[in-house]
């Protein structure tokens, strides 16, 4: 089934490769009936400026209390860790940091597994590039974003793709999006709050997108952005995993066992909970195997959690993610099945068109997407023991 993940991939990147080609032919609904993990949470900007908390509480615009719920969050520093959370199912330092709106564009992030022991990163805008410094990954998804948002920090729904080879990780698809947030900060049109909830909105609300929803655990799980989205679009949380971050940051005689245990929230899938690096052991430089290790420890040994310990964590996570995966393609097979036949088809009457042989720049990315679209017939084919169009058992 490693393959069949490695050729979902494969498509995604084709059908985004050939971008405004798509349009008359089945590859935007090929697209979007590819299964992939969208990454929700919130973030916290700058603290909202005085004048404007004033103006809150004296022309009475909102509640008291929920005013005074946003004051002590921004204050709190309840960013939902969803940095964290990717980087540590990575095992890598690659995401861009600081304050503001870092994330402004999606970030399609493809883990493939490989032999050997070497570790590299590769752009889709940069496919003759190969990085093997993690650092210099993290300043290319930067200025990749800048390149498409002027650098006036406005977001854009363009994505930017990034593969990653590592014998460390496992196979998935990960899709980072901007953190949900509650007011702009200087300098950002107010209307940005909304632009990216819709942004968010329009990955997660595809009935064949997985939904990971990250909340951190000294927040209030009522208030969690997270939550509040994909219960909009996924009201069973038939598709939604919930992350529970910052387990390590609870009040003391307070613990996270009624959410971890599907009380407090309930999902089909049960919840994950994860202690990523704190702001102080990234500023120690402690390495992501150490803080893996710790992490674990942390649950095995802590009271509260022992019970739960085999199934917490951001290793336990990413394998949980990687399996789920698999299952949904492999579900979903016929019907991508059918539309690979139908996209088959509409690129080879489009080819012919173009006349062969094929010179030109779209002529061969339709050739590479009619070949990749080959090869996952045939992968279909292998794995149909068992499965007849239409998903029933045989
Ligand atoms: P994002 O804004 O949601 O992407 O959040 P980040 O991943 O950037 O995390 C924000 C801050 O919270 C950083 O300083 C992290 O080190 C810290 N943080 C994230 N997760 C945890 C956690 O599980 N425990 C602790 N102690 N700190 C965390
Ligand atoms: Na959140
Ligand atoms: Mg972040």
């Amino acid at each position: 089934m490693d393959n069949l993940i490695t050729l979902v991939n494969k498509l995604q990147r084709a059908c985004t490769a050939l971008g405004d080609h798509g349009e008359e032919s089945a590859l935007p609904t090929l697209w979007d009936s590819l299964p992939a993990i969208a990454v929700v949470g919130g973030q916290v900007l700058a603290l909202p400026s005085l004048p404007r908390v004033l103006s809150w509480f004296l022309l009475d615009l909102v509640p008291r209390h929920i005013c005074a719920g946003r004051i002590s969050r921004f204050a709190g520093g309840t960013s939902s860790g969803k940095s964290s959370v990717l980087e540590s199912v990575v095992g890598k330092d690659f995401l861009p940091r600081g304050s503001g709106i870092v994330t402004r564009r999606p970030l399609v992030l493809q883990l493939h597994r490989i032999d050997g022991d070497r570790e590299y990163a590769e752009f889709m805008h940069q496919p003759r590039k190969r990085y093997t410094d993690f650092a210099a990954v993290r300043k290319e998804i930067a200025d990749e974003t800048d390149r498409e948002t002027g650098r006036s920090k406005q977001i854009s729904p363009v994505p930017i793709h990034l593969s990653i080879y590592s014998p460390y990780v496992v196979n998935l698809t990960l899709i980072d999006l901007p953190g949900l947030t509650k007011v702009a900060v200087e300098g950002q049109p107010d209307s940005i709050v909304q632009d990216i909830e819709n942004m968010v909105r329009s990955y997660i609300e595809k009935p064949n997108s997985i939904i990971l929803a990250v909340s951190p655990a000294n927040q209030d799980l009522a208030t969690s952005d997270a939550i509040k989205i994909s219960r909009e679009v996924d009201p069973k949380g038939e598709r939604t995993f919930g992350v529970l971050t910052k387990i390590d940051l609870m009040d003391k005689g307070t613990d996270a066992v009624d959410i971890l245990e599907g009380r407090s929230y309930r999902l089909q899938h049960p919840w994950v909970g994860v202690v990523n690096r704190s702001q102080q052991d990234i500023n120690k430089n402690v390495d992501m195997i150490a803080a893996r290790r710790r992490e674990r420890d942390y649950f095995s040994t802590t009271p509260e959690y022992k019970h739960l310990a085999p199934r917490m964590g951001s290793e336990y996570l990413a394998k949980m993610l990687s399996k789920h995966l698999e299952q949904v393609i492999k579900s979903r097979i016929p019907g991508i099945q059918s539309l690979i036949t139908k996209t088959i088809a509409e690129l080879e009457t489009e080819l012919n068109r173009l006349g062969k042989p094929i010179a030109n720049d779209a002529g061969g990315k339709l050739y590479t997407i009619m070949e990749i679209c080959r090869m996952f017939d045939g992968i279909y084919k292998e794995h149909l023991d068992g499965v007849r169009p239409g998903g029933e058992k045989v």
